[in-house]
């Protein structure tokens, strides 16, 4: 296959299985959320931006978008501290909030960001990720829907970056990081 970057590495989930799996998670959260009429498709920017259209294409029920950006601190790793640059603007106070990220690596951000939003009294608030790396976990966080599990690879594609770059590309692929210093130092010079 070619690709627009020379930095990835491998193919490692299709466009063809990501679609399916979207498509199941969709029935899935159609089922399990069947009677609510206030579903909150709460995205977090800008990761979670191509998975978050294609699952709302899959939910045949009710519901509204929106997002928020945040942003891990240097040190986050052990603070786990987390920076909201930009808040949601639902008032989500009896919403059945389900929280969208593209990736789940240490776990922190999802963690601190539903912390805060379970201050504002959803009905309820459940976790949904394209992707999770379970062997990075530093906390416990209980994912209710998973599209897929990856081992410990930096992974870019399907709104999932490395510095702003790969978020379009339609599959998920792994970064040759050697590489990618690499295309950075011959695009600065
Ligand atoms: P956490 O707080 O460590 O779980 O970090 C989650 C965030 O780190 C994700 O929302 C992504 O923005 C970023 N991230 C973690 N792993 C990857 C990766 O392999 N590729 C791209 N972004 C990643
Ligand atoms: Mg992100």
């Amino acid at each position: 296959m070619n690709h627009p970057y020379p930095f990835i590495n491998e193919v490692l989930i299709t466009q063809t299985e990501i679609e399916a799996r979207i498509a199941r998670l969709g029935q899935g959260i159609t089922r399990d959320y069947a009677g609510s009429d206030k579903l909150l498709l709460l995205g977090l920017l800008r990761g979670s931006v191509m998975f978050i259209t294609d699952l709302m294409k899959n939910i045949n029920l009710p519901l509204t978008m929106d997002f928020m950006s945040v942003s891990s601190y240097a040190g986050a790793e052990t603070s786990g501290f987390v920076r909201i640059d930009s808040d949601h603007k639902t008032n989500i106070f009896g919403w059945d909030v389900i929280l969208i990220d593209d990736i789940i690596d240490t776990g922190l951000t999802i963690y601190t960001v539903k912390k805060l939003l379970l201050d504002r009294q959803p009905r309820s608030l459940k976790v949904c990720t394209l992707l999770d790396k379970p062997e990075r976990h530093k906390v416990e966080i209980p994912i209710d829907y998973c599209g897929f599990s990856i081992p410990d690879h930096f992974v870019v594609g399907y709104g999932l970056d490395i510095d702003e770059k790969g978020r379009h590309l339609p599959y998920i692929a792994s970064v040759d990081l050697e590489k990618y210093r690499l295309y950075e130092s011959s695009n600065a010079s």
